[in-house]
C-alpha cells in the first residue's frame, strides 16, 4: 500500500490572522485523532482548506503557509471569499446539510450554490492529483466533497478512493428532492468504498442507488458500470482513554472543584453542541422550562449548563437561532430564577478539553437531544469520562449514536413531555443503576474507539481493492484474445455455447424483448458457415421465442436452460419429461404476488414458472421477493424443483435443468478440440462450472464468477466473436 491522502474540507489545524501574523489552532474533532491513531507506517498527508479566505493572503503568505503546513503533513486547498459564500455557507449548509437533516423547508436550492460546488470538488481534484500515485489511498470526508471520488477516479483509475459520510444519509423521499441528485450519487458511486455511521444510513443510500442510479446492490455490493463499490456502516468511536483519564490530570480536577464551589449541591445538567438548529438546543431548553414548572420541588435544586460552540455564524438560521436561544435563556432565568439562583448559564464559545471534560465529570445528566444527528461523539465522550460510574445520559433517538448507547434513556427530541419525564427519571435514578447502564455502555466504547473505526474502514478499503483486483485480472486482454483465436483456428472441432441475453444481445440487466439485430445475426451466421464450428445459443428462453428469432439460422439451438434441444437440422426434444403437477401448486402463489405487485408478471414455461420483476417499483419488490422466496422455499422442500433468484426474476425450475447439465451432455457426445462458452447471469454459472479448465469460460460483465475471463460489454462479446469468424 501507497501512502493515504486524506481529503476534507477543514485541515486538522485551523490558520487564523491577526495585526498581519498567522496563528494556528487545532481544529477539534475526532478525525485527526482517528487518523494518528492509524499504523505509523502508513504515511499521512492531509489536504483542506486552511479556514481563510484566500483574498487575505498575499502570494508569498500563501507560500509562506503552503511551508508551515507542509511540516505538518498537511497541504492547503486555498478558496476565495465568493467560494466560501456559495460553496460552503451556500451548498454545504444552506442545501445539503439541511435537507439531509430532515429540514427541507430551511432548504436553498440556487443553481450558483451547485456551480461552485462543482468547482471546488475540481479544485480538489487538481490538488490531490499534484501530490497523488496511483499507489496511494485517497480517503474522502464528508458532505462537503461528494464529486471527489468519482473525478478523481476518471483521472486515476487505479487509485484506491474511500469516501466516509459523518452526516445522516436521508430516506430517498428527502434526498430525491435535490436538483443535483444523480451527480451526487455519481460522484460518491467513484468510491471503492463508502462508509456511514449506521445501517439505516446505508440503508437509505442503497435504496437512492437503486432508486435513482437504477444501479443494482446485493450484500452492500454495487455493480458500478462494471465496478463493485462497497458501502457498509463504520461508527465513529471517540478516544476512550483520553476522556476516561481526564479526571487523572489536575488541571481537570481543579476545574471541577471551582464548579462544585459555585453550584453548590444543586444536580447539574450539562448541554453540549455547535449551535445548530439540528441540535434541538432551543427545544430542550423549553422542555427544561417546563420540567421547572411542573416539578416546582426542583427550583434552586437544579442547573442547566448549555454549551454552544459558535458556527456557521454567516448564516442568517444560524443568527437567529442564537438570538432565540439567547432570550429564551433570558426568559427562562427570568422566570424560575431567584437572587442566588439561575436555573440556566449560558456559554457561547467552544471549551479547550481540561474545562470540557470538568464539566462532564461535574455532571449528573447530560441532555442531548438533537433533532437528527450523523452521530454524536458528545454523548459519548460524556459517557467515557464518568469513570466513577455516575451520571445519567439522556440521549435522542435521532442521533446514530443512540443505536450503540442503548442503555441510555433515549427519548423522542420532539416529545417534550418524554424529555421532562427523561429529566426527572435522570435526576432520581439511583446510583446503582447508573452505574449499571455506564458500565455496560463505557465497555461498548472503549471496544469500538476512534482506532477501532479508522482501521477497519482502511482495512475494508484494502480488501475491496484486492477483490476488485481479483476480478480486472481475469479480464480477457488482448494477449488472452490472441491466444484464445490461435487455439480456435487450430480446433477441428469446436463447440461454442453462447448465452442470448445479456451475452449476444442487449446489456447486463436488460434484456433485450425485440429478437436479434442485423449486426448479431451476420455474426452467428458468419460462424456457422464453418463446418468445424458446432454453434449453440444456450438461453432461458422459450423453445418458440428461439424458433422465432434464430430458428432460420444453421446452429443448436438449447431453450429452458437445457430443457429443450434442437439439434442442427433436427426438431425439438426435451431433456426430461415434461411434468405439470407441480405447477398446479405454484401457480396461484405466483399469480397472488403478482396481483399484489403492480408491474411485475408470472411467465410459464414448459419446464419452469418464472416471477418477474423488473418493472415493478423496486423498494416494493425488494419486500415482495423476500416473502415469495421464503414462502416457495418452504413449500417446495419435497417437490422435484428448485427456487433460483436472478436478475429481477424468482424462477420455480425442476432440478436437473441447468445449462451445466446440458453442457455437459454435449461435451460427452464429441471429442472436442476447442470449447467456448459465454454468458452474463447466475444461470451460465452452471455451464461455466461444468467447463474443463482448458476451455474458454467468459462472463460478460465484473461481478465473481466461475468463468475463466471476464469482458465489459456485449459489444466486447460481438467484436470477439467477429474476430474468430474472420
Ligand atoms: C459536522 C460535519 C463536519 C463539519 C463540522 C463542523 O460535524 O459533519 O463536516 O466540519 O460539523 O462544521 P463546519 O461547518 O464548522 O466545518
Amino acid at each position: 500500500m501507497g501512502r493515504l491522502i486524506v481529503a476534507a474540507n477543514r485541515l486538522p489545524i485551523s490558520v487564523g490572522k491577526r495585526e498581519g501574523r498567522f496563528h494556528f489552532r487545532q481544529s477539534p474533532g475526532g478525525l485527526a485523532v482517528g487518523l494518528a491513531s492509524l499504523p505509523e507506517t502508513l504515511e499521512r498527508l492531509w489536504l483542506g482548506w486552511p479556514g481563510i479566505s484566500s483574498e487575505r493572503l498575499k502570494p508569498d503568505e500563501k507560500e509562506h503557509l503552503r511551508a508551515e503546513l507542509k511540516q505538518q503533513h498537511s497541504a492547503p486547498v486555498f478558496l476565495s471569499q465568493r467560494q466560501i459564500d456559495q460553496y460552503y455557507l451556500g451548498f454545504c449548509n444552506k442545501t445539503i446539510w439541511p435537507l439531509f437533516h430532515y429540514f427541507p423547508v430551511r432548504t436553498v436550492f440556487e443553481q450558483r450554490f451547485w456551480k461552485s460546488y462543482q468547482q471546488v470538488n475540481h479544485l480538489f481534484c487538481e490538488e490531490v492529483l499534484k501530490i497523488a500515485q496511483p499507489s496511494d489511498s485517497v480517503w474522502i470526508h464528508d458532505f462537503q466533497l461528494m464529486l471527489l471520488p468519482r473525478l478523481l477516479r476518471e483521472k486515476m483509475p487505479e487509485l484506491s478512493i474511500g469516501y466516509f459520510h459523518h452526516i445522516p444519509w436521508p430516506s430517498f423521499e428527502l434526498f430525491r428532492l435535490l436538483p443535483s441528485r444523480e451527480e451526487v450519487l455519481e460522484g460518491l458511486l467513484g468510491a471503492d468504498l463508502i462508509g456511514f455511521h449506521s445501517y439505516d444510513y446505508v440503508r437509505h443510500f442503497l435504496s437512492s442507488v437503486s432508486r435513482i442510479a437504477g444501479l443494482e446492490h446485493m450484500l452492500g455490493q454495487v455493480n458500478v458500470h462494471n465496478r463493485i463499490a462497497k458501502v457498509d456502516a463504520f461508527p465513529m468511536g471517540i478516544d476512550y482513554e483520553r476522556y476516561a483519564g481526564a479526571i487523572g490530570n489536575a488541571e481537570v480536577k481543579k476545574e471541577v472543584d471551582r464548579i462544585y464551589k459555585i453550584v453548590g449541591k444543586r444536580q447539574i445538567i450539562v448541554s453540549v453542541d455547535r449551535l445548530d438548529y439540528t441540535k434541538g438546543i432551543v427545544e430542550r431548553l423549553e422542555a427544561f422550562d417546563w420540567f421547572l414548572s411542573t416539578h416546582p420541588e426542583y427550583k434552586e435544586k437544579v442547573t442547566l449548563i448549555i454549551v454552544a460552540v459558535p458556527s456557521r455564524s454567516g448564516i442568517e438560521d444560524y443568527k437567529q437561532l442564537r438570538s432565540h436561544l439567547e432570550e429564551l435563556v433570558g426568559r427562562v432565568n427570568g422566570e424560575h430564577g431567584t437572587i442566588g439562583y439561575m436555573p440556566v448559564w449560558y456559554l457561547y464559545r467552544l471549551l479547550p478539553f481540561a474545562k470540557l471534560t470538568a464539566l462532564y465529570n461535574a455532571a449528573d445528566v447530560a441532555l442531548i437531544t438533537p433533532l437528527r444527528d450523523g452521530m454524536n461523539l458528545i454523548a459519548k465522550e460524556f459517557v467515557a469520562t464518568k469513570t466513577d460510574g455516575r451520571g445519567v445520559l439522556i440521549l435522542s433517538e435521532m442521533t446514530g449514536a443512540a443505536s450503540e448507547l442503548g442503555e441510555s434513556l433515549i427519548v423522542n427530541a420532539n416529545d417534550k413531555a418524554a424529555i421532562v419525564e427523561a429529566i426527572r427519571e435522570a435526576l432520581e435514578m439511583p446510583v446503582g443503576e447508573q452505574r449499571e447502564r455506564n458500565r455496560s455502555m463505557q465497555e461498548r466504547l472503549q471496544r469500538y474507539a476512534i482506532e477501532r473505526w479508522s482501521t477497519d474502514f482502511v482495512h475494508a478499503l484494502s480488501e475491496i481493492k484486492a477483490k476488485q483486483e481479483d476480478v480486472s485480472v481475469h479480464k480477457l486482454s488482448a494477449s488472452a484474445q490472441d491466444t484464445l483465436k490461435q487455439t480456435y483456428e487450430a480446433g477441428d472441432k469446436r463447440l461454442l455455447l453462447l448465452d442470448y441475453d445479456g451475452t449476444l444481445v442487449g446489456f447486463k440487466g436488460r434484456p433485450a424483448q425485440a429478437g436479434p439485430d442485423a449486426e448479431i445475426k451476420a455474426i452467428l451466421e458468419a460462424l456457422a458457415d464453418d463446418a468445424r464450428n458446432t454453434l449453440t445459443v444456450i438461453s432461458g428462453r422459450d423453445k418458440d421465442t428461439l424458433d422465432n428469432w434464430l430458428g432460420t439460422l444453421d446452429i443448436q439451438l438449447i431453450a429452458e436452460h437445457g430443457g429443450w434441444i434442437r439439434q442442427r437440422g433436427g426438431d425439438w426434444r426435451s431433456f426430461q419429461p415434461i411434468s405439470q403437477e407441480w405447477k398446479a401448486t405454484i401457480r396461484p402463489i405466483l399469480d397472488l404476488y403478482s396481483d399484489r405487485t403492480p408491474g411485475s408478471h408470472v411467465e410459464e414455461k414448459d419446464f419452469s414458472l418464472v416471477w418477474h420483476y423488473r418493472r415493478a417499483e423496486p423498494a416494493l419488490a425488494d419486500v415482495r421477493t423476500h416473502e415469495l422466496r421464503d414462502a416457495l422455499v418452504n413449500m417446495t422442500g419435497n417437490m422435484d424443483v428448485g427456487v433460483f433468484e436472478g436478475s429481477k426474476i424468482l424462477e420455480v425450475r425442476k432440478h436437473g435443468i441447468n445449462k451445466g447439465r446440458a453442457a455437459e451432455y454435449l461435451m460427452e457426445r464429441e471429442n472436442w478440440d476447442f470449447l467456448l462458452a459465454i454468458g452474463d447471469d447466475y444461470t451460465d454459472e452452471e455451464m461455466f462450472a461444468a467447463m474443463p479448465e482448458t476451455a474458454y469460460s467468459i462472463k460478460v460483465g465484473s461481478s465473481i464468477s466461475k468463468a475463466r475471463f471476464n469482458v465489459d460489454t456485449v459489444q466486447n462479446v460481438r467484436n470477439l466473436l467477429k474476430k474468430l469468424a474472420e
